[in-house]
């Protein structure tokens, strides 16, 4: 294994797919691009790859990691899926949707990955450069999104380079990502829930499912309780400047992020002025969110004001996204 004081970049490629793939063979840990955000992979049958995997990114292990395969009956191969999670993986993958299932009782993948419960969450990614990589490796990659514990979601290999520079192995640069958030996680339970809004608008899968996803207990880690979808602690995507959400207008020495056509009132007092998409796109706007977030955040501006984000199709999890960046930093 290679781990200096930086870590080699790679050009997406066949040379990159089958040198990420012996890497994970040997126990490495490989960044490289999803369509969501850049995950940070390890093989998800290796015990000791893994623990690794949880010090790189200074992540508490009782947080259990997504198993990436390369299509649903790989999948199959570690969970159960019941009628319900067989119509979402139709519907949606390849793509931006995790599900979470009762592990199979062979089950390849390590306990530590799951964090020792008896679900497993899976998904197929549809990036090409992911699925080089799933099929020249042959196995499942247990893959977080690869950022220190805390910070935002990697959507360029640049910025994996700045969070994990010598404490993983390799990164595959595929350039930037489409998404721009973290798949869509959908708890499939006696009655299925949404552990995590993200890259697949709940209406397209209550859609295919014909009924309301219910929502998991508000702040369920609020009092030590292990939360269904541990990452969803509450400041879990910050930041270090402040956060000022629905900012009607920019106060002095502030950052604005932007969104939409219309200006606010003293938008001349901004520090820096950065809009997640000028036309109102939700999609354009999620795949700039923590991008953007980032590069605001090198400003030393005093709190960063962010207009109002409608919450419909992707806006639920961008608004999902900055509501944590802003909690525990005001
Ligand atoms: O888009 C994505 O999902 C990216 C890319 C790299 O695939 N991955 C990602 O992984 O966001 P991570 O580790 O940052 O977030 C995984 C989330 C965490 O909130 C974790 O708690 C939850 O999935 N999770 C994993 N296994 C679970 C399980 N068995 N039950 C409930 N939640 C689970
Ligand atoms: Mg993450």
């Amino acid at each position: 294994m290679n781990v200096g004081l930086t870590t080699p970049i790679l050009p997406a490629g066949e040379a990159a797919a089958a040198a990420a793939a012996l890497c994970l063979t040997e126990g490495g840990l490989v960044a490289f691009p999803t369509e969501t955000v850049y995950g940070l992979g390890a093989d998800a049958a290796n015990p000791a790859a893994i623990a690794r995997l949880y010090q790189a990114k200074g992540r508490p292990a009782f947080n259990p990691l997504i198993a990436h395969v390369s299509d649903i009956e790989a999948g199959m191969r570690i969970a159960r899926f019941d009628p319900r999670a067989i119509a979402l993986a139709k519907a949606f993958w390849p793509g931006p949707l995790t599900l979470v299932l009762p592990k199979t009782n062979d089950c390849a993948v390590a306990d530590l990955a799951t964090a020792g419960l008896d679900t497993i969450a899976i998904r197929v990614p549809a990036h090409r450069v992911a699925r080089a990589i799933l099929r020249a490796f042959g196995g499942p990659v247990v893959a977080p999104s690869a950022n220190l514990s805390g910070h935002v979601s990697p959507t360029t290999a640049a910025h994996v380079q700045s969070d994990l520079a010598g404490r993983i192995d390799l990164i595959i640069d595929g350039g930037p990502v489409t998404v721009g958030v973290e798949s869509t996680i959908v708890g499939c339970f006696d009655a299925p829930v949404l552990l995590r809004p993200g890259g697949v608008p709940r209406g397209e899968i209550e859609r295919v499912l014909g009924r309301k996803l219910l929502q998991p207990p508000e702040d369920a880690d609020a009092d030590g309780v292990q939360p269904l979808a541990p990452g969803m602690l509450a400041s879990h995507y910050a930041p270090r400047t402040p956060l000022r959400l629905n900012a009607g207008q920019v106060a002095a020495g502030e950052a604005l992020l932007a969104f939409g056509p219309a200006s606010v009132p003293g938008v001349d007092a901004a520090t820096i002025v950065m809009n997640l998409s000028a036309q109102g796109d939700l999609n354009e706007a999620a795949a700039n969110l923590f991008g953007y977030l980032r590069a605001l955040d090198t400003r030393g501006a005093r709190a960063i004001a962010v207009m109002p984000v409608p919450h419909q199709g992707l806006g639920e999890a961008i608004n999902d996204r900055l509501r944590r960046a802003a909690v525990g930093r005001q």
